[in-house]
């Protein structure tokens, strides 16, 4: 076909689904940016188009919560009972076995953005540790090479990234050297876009040639690890569950034994780690079921007296809070690419940058426009089988979402210090500790020290005494 015809198509098309005007300024541009416009077109697909336009972006999302509406059940952070002790005792032995059999791959989502914490680039690049200020990257990297070295194995690291910080995320890792894993063994891929939207359902330009888009969401890593050859790479290596986490937390334990064999033991799909909130109007996801299917309501769509409802002991019923975590198989990645399962989108009112009908750009003071994306929790309900397990706030859980208050860096920092204390006194070496309970110190330990609790046993030997105030990196 001649590139007038193509462009004549491509103009009833647009028409036709009222978003002629991405060609408003097309007598403005160049030969390569008539091109390249053709081609951001090209790769949209009209009907799903207007659904979203009808969907999601013309009405606020309404989160209908349906009559077959429950809390999700979970397994405890210790078994209930000696049935149960005996069925973790064999999940850890799984668990481990599997993470012996490089069966298990770690994944972390990373597209986003840091503009919570104001930090240029991307948020795994952000300095976190207590004592030698280690970036989150390195954490999680430190943590992969201790796990490879603990079960004498190799445990790849998939790294999913954006169109907005995919360079930089790359040559962070080159100039780092990878943190000493093999470059062959860390895998990064970008997820997808989908195109920003006006309130009245038109697809928003960027600038005379690009059409505004935004980052899909995390939900779209499970397109993406189909799209960019990462899932195809899992199967060579024999890997058959991703441990899948957030880049915002330092306290992750991605290679988890016991979640792990849980998992396997109980034939689910795709399973996931909670805590118990802290109170009603924690900012995490809430576990339901709904339909009999384990679902996650974020926190925004979720209704104030669902949140606050209480049972008689005064805990609240719908009290699992996601934190993000989950195992999910290789196999369930690949049906639903192979079925072309999507997930929904949810509606989110952003400021986005971008050009008026005349060309001029407009630099919003207040959200002006609609971003789209999908959340991986979505496809908890697209799963046969799905187990919880909960797991302890202060072992696992310190969310980096604000420069200060609740979830900050202040936060986190002082929970990978609280943390260290506790694996050490567990340990009964003595922590020197305030009035009001804190450390009285500043502790590092490195995950090539102890990756778990139990790890600091066999390293008694090398810690000092801790007085007062004291820094110290256990490494
Ligand atoms: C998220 C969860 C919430 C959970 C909480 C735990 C959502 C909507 N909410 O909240 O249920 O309880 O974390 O801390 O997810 N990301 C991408 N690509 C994107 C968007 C995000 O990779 O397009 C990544 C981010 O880099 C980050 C993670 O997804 O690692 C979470 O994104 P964020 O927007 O920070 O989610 P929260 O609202 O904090």
């Amino acid at each position: 076909m001649n590139a007038q015809k193509t462009f004549e198509n491509i103009k009833k098309l647009l028409k036709k689904h009222n978003q002629s005007h991405l060609l408003a300024f097309w007598g403005q541009l160049n030969a390569a940016q008539r091109q390249n416009l053709l081609a951001q077109i090209r790769q949209l697909d009209f009907l799903k188009i207007d659904n979203w336009v009808a969907d999601f972006v013309k009405k606020p999302t309404s989160a209908e919560i349906g009559a077959d509406f429950a809390p999700a059940q979970s397994y405890g952070p210790d078994p209930a009972d000696t049935e149960q002790k005996s069925k973790y005792g064999k999940a850890v032995e799984l668990g481990r076995e599997l993470i012996r059999q490089s069966k298990v791959a770690a994944l972390v989502v990373a597209g986003g953005q840091a503009t919570r914490l104001e930090f240029e680039g991307p948020k795994g690049n952000f300095p976190i540790s207590p004592v030698k200020n280690k970036t989150l990257f390195q954490i999680f990297a430190e943590s992969i090479a201790a796990a490879s070295e603990k079960y004498q194995t190799v445990c790849p690291w998939y790294i999913m990234t954006s169109p907005l910080n995919h360079a930089v995320t790359c040559e962070i890792f080159r100039s780092n050297d990878y943190y000493g894993l093999r470059e062959k063994d860390v895998f990064i891929f970008q997820q997808g876009t989908l195109p920003n939207f006006s309130f009245d359902g038109k697809i928003l330009l960027a600038d005379k040639a690009n059409i505004a888009s935004s980052p899909d969401g995390h939900g779209g890593s499970l397109k993406a690890l189909y799209k960019s050859g990462a899932l195809k790479d899992m199967k060579r290596r024999g890997v058959k569950f991703i441990s899948y986490f957030q880049v915002d937390n330092p306290l992750v334990n991605i290679f988890d034994p016991l979640f792990i064999g849980l998992h396997v033991l109980d034939g689910a799909e795709m399973s996931s780690k909670a805590l118990i909130k802290a109170g009603p109007e924690e900012k995490v996801g809430n576990f339901c079921l709904v339909d009999g299917k384990v679902t996650v309501i974020e926190y925004s769509d979720f209704p104030d007296e669902l949140a606050e409802k209480r049972n008689p002991d005064g805990s609240l019923v719908f009290e699992l809070g996601s934190i993000a975590i989950h195992i999910i198989n290789t196999s369930f990645v690949e049906k639903l690419n192979v079925r072309g399962a999507s997930l929904p989108l949810h509606r989110a009112v952003k400021k986005i940058l971008h050009i008026d009908e005349k060309g001029e750009h407009v630099e919003p003071a207040e959200p002006n426009s609609i971003k789209l994306e999908s959340f991986v929790f979505d496809a908890l309900p697209l799963a046969s089988k799905s187990i919880i397990l909960q797991t302890l706030r202060s072992q696992e859980f310190a969310p980096t979402k604000n420069l200060t208050g609740v979830d900050s860096i202040e936060t986190a920092r002082q929970m990978m210090v609280a943390r260290a204390a506790d694996w050490l006194e567990s340990a009964g070496v003595t922590v020197p500790g305030k009035p009001d309970g804190s450390v009285d110190a500043t502790l590092e330990i490195a995950p090539g020290f102890a990756l778990e609790k139990d790890d600091v046993k066999a390293k008694l030997k090398q810690i000092p005494e801790i007085k007062p105030k004291d820094k110290l990196y256990l490494a």
